[in-house]
């Protein structure tokens, strides 16, 4: 089950909403982290939970936790930032790794410039953040780094993916689960989604 298109109402709704020209900055910034929210959800539906005995107010109650891995949210700087508060409102303790990679605009080929990873790695859940999945070579990279650093298990969380995109975490990384709120048509010859968002970390931050 390597890609999830979340077909939520709310998602959609919200997409829309993000794909027009006009918006500004605070509304982009803003829908970016509710959609990072949404997934969050969706992506951690299936995590293991276990039972435990606490002191309730009536005596000694049966409650669930999640069990097992701790996790880490890892943006992909500097576009997966504009995901972050969002997926931390619903993980608040999660560690955060953060990944730096920027892409050449003539080669699109993935360059790692930081590297800031959570200690324990090996006993950690990563969930990787960034808004496009455009060719992959961004994601490819970073997870290529996460598995290096003992990382056993992936899920990948971005607004829009590429065809392209899919198919290269699909053949690095068959293992690994990306969710994501709209499979869109494809590239366009200088590696942007079409329809796509355009540049999101420029939306983000507001530096276009
Ligand atoms: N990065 C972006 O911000 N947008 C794209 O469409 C592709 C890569």
């Amino acid at each position: 089950m390597p890609v999830q298109e979340i077909r939520h109402p709310l998602i959609r709704h919200k997409l829309g909403l993000m794909r027009r020209a006009d918006l500004s900055t605070k509304n982009f910034r803003e829908l970016a982290q509710e959609i990072g929210t949404l997934l969050t959800y969706e992506a951690t539906k299936d995590l293991p939970l276990e039972t435990c005995s606490i002191e309730g107010w009536d005596g000694s109650v049966e409650v669930e936790k999640i069990a097992g891995k701790k996790i880490t949210v890892v943006p992909i700087l500097r576009a997966g930032i504009g995901m972050l508060d969002g997926v931390l409102s619903l993980i608040p303790g999660a560690k955060v790794s953060a990944v730096g990679v920027v892409r050449n605009e003539e080669t699109l080929q993935a360059h790692t410039y930081l590297e800031k990873l959570a200690p324990d790695m090996g006993s950690r859940l990563a969930l990787i953040i960034d808004p496009m999945l455009a060719t992959g070579n961004s994601m490819v990279a970073t997870i290529d780094l996460l598995k290096k650093a003992g990382c056993r298990e992936i899920r990948a969380m971005v607004l829009v993916a590429a065809p392209q995109g899919i198919e290269a975490v699909r053949n690095s990384h068959p293992d690994v689960t990306i969710y994501t709120a709209s499979i869109d048509q494809g590239l366009n010859a200088r590696g942007y989604i079409i329809p796509g968002l355009g540049d999101a970390g420029d939306r983000i931050f507001g530096t276009k």
